[in-house]
């Protein structure tokens, strides 16, 4: 076993993510998921896939992983699986969030979407643990890779249950060290303390930072969502790149604009981070 491994705690499935589990909070949280930058980082990630997409197998069998509230999105990717009769299971710890992701389909527009979605509440990586081995062609991780702590656990998985030429797709908060103290939609805590709006503060591997969702998106000065706050973990590059060597993936980490080729961008000029590991 690899010695970085460190046995998942089963019972501690919950700490940090306890907003996605409270009523009051899920649903707002879901419509400040509805601004411009959400959108366009959903419009990369269906780029990335459908390009990934290329050379699998058909019909492809996908996971989202800490799926949320959004199947609206992915246009075309689910209507890849529609036509080709593959399938993608929707995972999600939280029970409320899976409901609103059922609401945010359950208009006559994404009525098809039903045919190749399964919604299942569990844990991510126990969703992976309790797959057969080689099952999935691709794994899709927006905006979750870093609610994951041990991500050797993820890695060792995702390196059983994909099949050769299997793939992760994740957008990457950054790969930069530098935690800035606050983004379009939230303010950064560095192992949870508050630091001026003009510094940054520079993470290692082991350093959290807790996210506190603003009100309003793009307006700090609306004040924040109350109990609107989840716990992330930070991992290096190098961690990242260490991991997928001696978990036998080839990767990528860097912009999307370095991985999609310029004709496939659609004119698109924001920066986001994404990882891809395909299984050698
Ligand atoms: C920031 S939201 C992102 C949701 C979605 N991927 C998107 O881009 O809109 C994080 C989601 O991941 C879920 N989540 C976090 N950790 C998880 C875990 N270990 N297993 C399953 N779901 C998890 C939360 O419940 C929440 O719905």
């Amino acid at each position: 076993m690899n010695p970085e491994i460190k046995p998942h705690n089963p019972s501690n499935n919950h700490q940090g993510l306890e907003m996605y589990f409270s009523p009051k909070i899920v649903e707002k949280f879901a419509e400040l998921e509805q601004n411009e930058k959400n959108l366009k980082v959903a419009q990369i990630v269906d780029t990335i896939l459908l390009q990934e997409s290329i050379g699998l197998k058909t019909p492809i069998y996908s996971a989202e992983l800490g799926g949320g509230a959004h199947p609206d999105r992915y246009d075309a990717f689910f209507s890849k699986l529609i036509n080709e009769g593959g399938h993608m299971d929707w995972v999600d710890v939280a029970p409320l969030m899976l409901e609103l992701a059922k609401k945010y389909i359950s208009n006559e527009k994404y009525q098809n979407r039903k045919q190749v979605l399964t919604f299942v509440k569990s844990e991510m990586l126990e969703y992976l643990r309790g797959i057969e081995n080689e099952k999935l062609d691709l794994a899709i991780m927006k905006y979750t890779i870093d609610h994951v702590d041990h991500l050797e656990v993820l890695f060792e998985l995702l390196s059983v249950k994909l099949t050769r030429g299997g793939k992760l797709i994740a957008t990457i908060g950054s790969t930069s060290p530098e935690l800035k103290s606050y983004s379009t939609n939230a303010r950064f805590l560095y192992n949870g303390e508050q630091f001026p709006d003009n510094e940054t503060r520079t993470l290692t591997d082991g350093d959290n930072f807790t996210v506190k969702f603003f009100k309003v998106s793009g307006d700090p000065t609306a004040g924040y969502l109350e109990g609107a706050e989840t716990l992330k973990y930070y991992h290096s590059a190098e961690k990242i790149k260490r991991f997928a060597e001696s978990f036998g993936f080839d990767i990528f980490l860097g912009d999307w604009k370095d991985f999609v080729p310029q004709e496939n961008q659609k004119g698109e000029t924001i920066n986001q981070d994404v990882l891809v590991l395909t299984k050698k």
